[in-house]
């Protein structure tokens, strides 16, 4: 990481780019020139090509047609648009599953799971690989040297319907990754614990992939886990030919940070690749703006703070929910504009011309059926002339903030593994939960990868980090020690990276830390909720927590008041507890609490945490700061009053006085005003 894209010869100037997905194959060539000259109109600077142009590419396995390409290239190189160019490789064509059906994964039932759609290949299908690379290579080869060529965007969202393949090749491919991470069947017996029912291997050749077993029952958990990361690793092979034969031309993958979207360890993808691009798109829900800022928070972490590319976005409605709507007037600028806050210097989406046929005609795009003359595309325009006036912003990196969310994938798919203590759990409702805590505090909050490192930030919350190796526990008593406030919720530091349960009482890693200790847990029945005696309710869990360490302060204690007529009755034991440690501290959280802002507003104040904003604005606006500008987020749908900011000068023409619903603004920061002067020193 840490590349951008590379640029036209003689263009220096930083800018934000601008674009799409384009799809020229599925339009006659009169329409080529049409669509470059509304592009400049729109002020598109960067278009993604190729993306699923594998059958017209090659036709046949002998067969190659790359004419049509060397023209869409010419002509937007013409036009002045640079082009993100795809390997093509993400969806096979029907010569060649026809060819070889053995490239077709296979579901947990051990069924076909059949083309028609997209992206129907086994990741570890050596023959696809062959198939990929050759195309690959051909494309390296004749379009590395293209002056258009700014980046290299590897497949289409990797894993996005084939992360989990069961077919042979995947077993054996399983096989190997097992021996090389265990080395031999001994310490893959112990790390699996397979003396529980009977599953003991003698042999390599008897893994199997984690298949759907017989109803009520489920395969092993460490083997789930394992199978998960794997998954998650075997979907990377392209970048390699991209390296070797084109060194100097950066590469790329989009990532689906958002919703609930769990298959990929992006964190352990982002050393492969040079610039970190994500596709986010808005689910609908009271919150979702709120999601889109997490997702486009998390997206610019794991790109370390430097600048990221919004890959994909719509810019109204999409096609694959069950009511799709359009997006209100503003959004389309708001949404792209708040990716831009958390570091985004590409804001691109799906797609540039809306398709006529196929499975997404009722997707929105950039120049949507209705033409240039359309509330889309003047929207479109309008962004691209904003975008264009934030330049300067062009490089900035993230400003760290004082507070993080520890983010981790094999926490997710660990905790909510069936055969818990309740299935019921959502580990990203919990980590999103405290993100919107601290937006209503007005207090920023970085959501970064567990293992990115703690280093500067002041407070850290561990959400259900419940896979937690004796390293990581190591890194967090270690911040706890420099001083570091740590905050951990329920069902933390329950396993290690074995998912093996850490002995001795809960929360396991994290007991000594925290200086309590648990027998068991109480999960409470769906709906049935605690209450605690500072009058906030939890819900989902409870846990009868004892006091270790004479020094841990309760912070609040459960009361007989619980709705739950089967839970234990905790009443008058400690719900959440605070461990002092020199000018540090180890905060445990028992229970779901409904409303985090009470005991945050505590944390922030113990941790001398204030908000940046006025207190006005303080969870009506979101604060997002990059290296010499401050972004302002419209959180809701009534317009926000900016006046407690006193006098203040946008970028770009952007809102000065009143910020409309959803709608962001972007300032020059300035020293020793509203929002810098009502920020705690560092
Ligand atoms: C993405 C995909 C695009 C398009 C889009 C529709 O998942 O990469 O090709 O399908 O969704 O929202």
């Amino acid at each position: 990481m840490s590349r951008w894209l590379r640029r036209t010869p003689g263009a220096t100037r930083p800018r934000i780019e601008f674009g799409a997905d384009y799809n020229p194959e599925q339009w006659p060539r009169e329409v080529w020139a049409e669509d470059v000259a509304l592009m400049r109109e729109a002020g598109v600077t960067v278009a993604t090509v190729g993306v699923f142009s594998w059958a017209r590419l090659q036709p046949a396995p002998e067969r190659w047609d790359l004419g049509w390409l060397d023209e869409v290239l010419d002509l937007l190189h013409d036009g002045g648009i640079a082009v993100d160019l795809a390997t093509a490789t993400a969806s096979p064509p029907p010569w060649l599953h026809h060819l070889h059906p053995e490239i077709l994964p296979v579901d947990a039932d051990g069924r076909t799971v059949w083309p028609g759609g997209r992206q129907h290949y086994r990741p570890t299908s050596p023959v696809f690989r062959r198939y990929a690379l050759e195309l690959v290579e051909r494309m390296a080869r004749r379009y590395g040297g293209h002056p258009a060529l700014a980046a290299w965007h590897v497949s289409n969202e990797l894993g996005c319907h084939n992360v989990a393949d069961h077919s042979p090749d995947a077993e054996r491919a399983f096989r190997d990754w097992l021996a090389h991470r265990y080395g031999d069947l001994d310490a893959l017996n112990r790390a699996w614990g397979t003396s529980f029912w009977s599953q003991h291997y003698g042999d390599w050749s008897e893994i199997r992939t984690p298949r759907r077993v017989g109803p009520g029952t489920f395969p092993n958990p460490t083997q789930q886990l394992d199978f998960a990361r794997f998954g998650s690793d075997a979907l990377r092979a392209e970048t390699a030919v991209l390296r070797e034969l084109t060194p100097d031309v950066p590469v790329t993958t989009n990532f689906m940070v958002m919703g609930e979207t769990s298959g990929m360890d992006y964190a352990s993808w982002t050393d492969e690749i040079d610039i970190v691009a994500n596709d986010h798109y808005v689910f609908p829900g009271p919150h979702a703006r709120d999601e889109l800022s997490f997702s486009a928070n998390l997206t610019g972490n794991l790109a370390g703070g430097a600048p990221w590319w919004l890959m994909e976005h719509s810019t109204s409605a999409v096609n694959w929910q069950p009511v799709n709507r359009a997006k209100r007037p503003g959004r389309l600028a708001g949404d792209s504009l708040t990716h831009l806050a958390h570091g985004a210097d590409a804001v691109c989406y799906f797609q540039w011309r809306q398709s006529v046929a196929g499975a997404e005609k009722f997707h929105s795009a950039m120049l949507p059926h209705a033409g240039a003359d359309s509330a889309v595309f003047r929207a479109v325009t309008g962004l691209g002339a904003t975008l264009a006036g934030l330049a300067p912003v062009a490089g900035a990196r993230r400003v760290p903030a004082r507070a993080a969310i520890l983010w981790d994938w094999p926490s997710w798919w660990a905790a909510e593994q069936p055969f818990t203590p309740s299935t019921e759990l959502r580990y990203k409702a919990e980590a999103f939960g405290w993100y919107r805590a601290f937006a209503d505090a007005g207090v920023r909050v970085d959501v970064v990868p567990a293992g990115a490192g703690l280093a500067g930030y002041e407070l850290v919350v561990a959400p259900v980090l419940h896979v937690l190796g004796p390293e990581r526990a190591a890194e967090l008593s270690a911040f706890v020690d420099g001083g570091g406030h740590l905050v951990a919720t329920y069902f933390s530091g329950i396993v290690d990276d074995d998912a093996h349960a850490v002995p001795g009482g809960y929360p396991g890693a994290l007991r000594d830390l925290l200086g309590v200790r648990v027998e068991e847990f109480a999960p409470l029945d769906p709906g049935a909720t605690v209450l605690l005696d500072d009058g906030s309710t939890g819900d989902l869990w409870s846990e009868p927590v004892q006091l270790v360490d004479p020094a841990v302060e309760v912070l609040a204690r459960y009361t007989g008041g619980g709705t739950d007529p089967g839970a234990p009755d905790l009443a008058g034991s400690p719900a959440v507890t605070r461990r002092p440690v020199g000018t540090g501290s180890a905060s445990y959280v028992s229970t779901r609490l409904a409303d985090r802002a009470p005991l945050l507003g505590r944390l922030l104040r113990r941790a001398g945490i204030a908000p940046e904003l006025p207190g006005e604005l303080c969870g009506r606006v979101e604060l997002v700061r990059r290296e010499g500008f401050r972004f302002l987020v419209n959180r809701g749908d009534t317009p926000v009053d900016l006046a407690p900011l006193g006098e203040i000068g946008s970028l770009a023409g952007l809102p000065t006085g009143v910020l409309p619903p959803h709608g962001v603004t972007v300032l020059t920061d300035v020293p020793g005003d509203a929002v810098t002067r009502s920020s705690a020193p560092r």
